[in-house]
């Protein structure tokens, strides 16, 4: 059914990589959500760090800063490159299902999923991985001790700080929930409400977990008291989490996944997220075609299209990778994008099937995403969530943060949408000890004289927003415009473009809909994406944090 036809030429660019080494950029350049965390990262770098310590201690203060989107309590997925032998890694610090999940607990009466149950309190919460992800980067990695690196992250915690609009907001958002748990309402309210600008958020509760941390590595937080403390404090709530599924939790170190687009090497996220797969999918595809020379409503016709069809794959087989075989090297192959590739219509829309019952994928603005470049050319791409805004909303007493809600990014029921309207099936089915499914693409993309390091947050937007910031520093743009471009999207089902307001055109919008596209303008800005990237012919470096949100910082020193 499907024709092989190979349109231009891939080439082959890893030799470009390998070049990489023997230029040091000489300075830094960090892009965060956060202004506090970006100096967080710097004074690691002041410090005698490297781009490793710069990034658990621009983590971790996102853990105390910037509290509803990731933290000590979620997860997230690190991709290193280490300058000195052109190493590559994925730290993989996504959580865990509980020992004793049961899909049947998420499901009401009537068999319906009950939101409630995978978005708030104990039963949404993973086995957090954030923690064992920082201390194995700092361990194997990093050159400072988890006393220094995570020091900036517990003096924001105790001398306190004041939230900007969007912490508030998420709190205000999600403040019945807060308020079921006592923990939660000490932490998060202000007298029991929601606070307002200008109330300051101490927080010593996180300061003396980081302690515990830098004392005694995973053992502050997997085992011993602490461990005992969380799982006292979860199953107080209701849930139900055992000691040794926290003492088996394990950070991976994972090879990345790593293809070339059109003379470009994209670094990328392997499973357990879907990112790398479906960005490697939407650019073999689209690397058939020269974009450059299409007008744009075709050149977006053609994307949306790679977007469909990569998605279409998620959905059908993507999961954890110790649990599920999955055809990684079918999927990513060129061969096989040619022929999807043969099946989009030059100027026609291909409708996606219809699964039974979905929702419109709503934007709920949390996770994080941070660049980092240090003077030696080492680099970080991280993405690290506790899933939507605040998590579950539990914070344990004592404790000072909020498990996350990863627990939804199952597919716990079959081709039931999840938060982000994402369908799945029995690949990323909930089971003992298995990662959930992430779109999280921290991403590299290395070219012969510019290297860009990119991420966002954004569910399941994150790889197509992800694929727009590759192409467009592919076309020469910096990361102040990459970051403040327009955004559009589709994953599949629901069947529908979905575009940020400006992305497109009066005239783009009727040409795509004469090619048969629904295209649905979105009032809502989407992600928070921050670009870090190297020019190695000027030498220079440049930093850029999403122009949408107001805290985000860019630093180049
Ligand atoms: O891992 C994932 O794909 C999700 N937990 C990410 C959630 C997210 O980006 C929410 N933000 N908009």
């Amino acid at each position: 059914m499907k024709k092989c036809i190979l349109f231009g030429v891939l080439a082959v660019a890893s030799a470009l990589a390998s070049a990489q080494s023997t230029q040091k950029p000489g300075h830094a350049a960090i892009a965060s959500a956060h202004k506090l965390a970006t100096e967080a990262g710097f004074e690691a770098l002041a410090q005698g760090g490297n781009a490793f310590d710069a990034a658990v201690a621009v983590a971790a203060a996102l853990s105390v800063v910037e509290p509803q989107s990731s933290g000590i309590g979620g997860g997230g997925l690190f991709l290193l490159h280490q300058a000195s032998d052109s190493k590559d890694i994925m730290i993989d610090a996504r959580e865990t299902a509980p020992a004793a999940v049961d899909a049947k607990q998420y499901l009401d009466a009537k068999g319906d999923l009950d939101q409630d149950k995978s978005w708030n309190g104990p039963s949404a919460a993973a086995i957090p991985g954030e923690v064992a992800g920082l201390v194995w980067i700092a361990q194997h990695y990093g050159k400072l001790p988890l006393s220094k690196s995570l020091a900036p992250a517990m003096r924001i915690a105790r001398e306190g700080f004041q939230p900007d609009a969007r912490f508030l907001d998420a709190i205000s958002e999600r403040s019945e929930v807060i308020k079921r748990y006592p923990a939660s309402a000490a932490l998060y309210l202000d007298h029991g409400v929601a606070p307002r600008t200008g109330w300051t958020f101490v927080n010593p509760d996180i300061a003396r977990t980081l302690e515990l941390i830098a004392a005694q590595g995973n053992d502050g937080f997997y085992r011993g008291q602490f461990a005992q403390r969380l799982v006292d404090g979860i199953n107080a709530a209701g849930g139900n989490w055992s000691l040794k599924d926290l003492s088996d939790y394990q950070a991976k170190e994972r090879e990345p996944l790593a293809f070339d687009y059109r003379g470009w090497h994209i670094v990328t996220a392997p499973p357990p997220s879907s990112g790398g797969i479906v960005l490697a999918e939407m650019l073999n595809i689209l690397g058939g075609y020269d974009l450059a020379k299409v007008d744009r409503a075709h050149r977006i016709h053609l994307i949306v299209e790679s977007m469909r069809r990569g998605y279409r794959d998620r959905a059908a087989y993507l999961g954890d990778p110790d649990f599920v075989q999955m055809p990684i090297a079918e999927l990513t192959s060129p061969l096989y994008a040619a022929g999807l590739r043969a099946s989009i219509h030059p100027d026609k829309a291909t409708p996606s099937d219809l699964l039974p019952g979905y929702l419109n994928a709503a934007e709920r603005p949390h996770t994080t995403h941070f660049s980092i470049i240090d003077a030696d050319g080492n680099l970080v791409a991280a993405t690290q969530t506790v899933n939507l805004s605040l998590g579950d909303a539990l914070v344990v007493p004592g404790t000072g943060f909020v498990m996350n809600d990863e627990m939804d990014d199952f597919a716990l029921k079959a081709g039931t949408p999840n938060a982000f309207g994402l369908v799945g099936n029995e690949a990323n089915a909930p089971k003992a000890g298995r990662r959930p499914l992430s779109s999280m693409t921290p991403t590299f993309v290395i070219g012969a004289d510019r290297i860009g390091v990119i991420g966002t947050p954004g569910g399941s937007r994150i790889i197509t927003m992800v694929l727009e910031g590759i192409l467009a520093f592919i076309d020469g743009e910096l990361p102040a415009q990459i970051v403040a471009n327009p955004r559009y999207h589709h994953q599949y089902l629901p069947d529908v473009v979905s575009a940020e307001s400006g992305a497109f055109s009066k005239d783009e919008v009727k040409a795509l809909e004469a090619m048969g596209h629904k295209v649905n303008e979105s009032s809502h800005p989407w992600g928070f994406m921050n670009v870090v990237s190297w020019d190695r012919k000027s030498g220079k470096l440049y930093a850029g944090s999403d122009s949408r949100r107001a805290s985000g910082s860019g630093v180049v020193k």
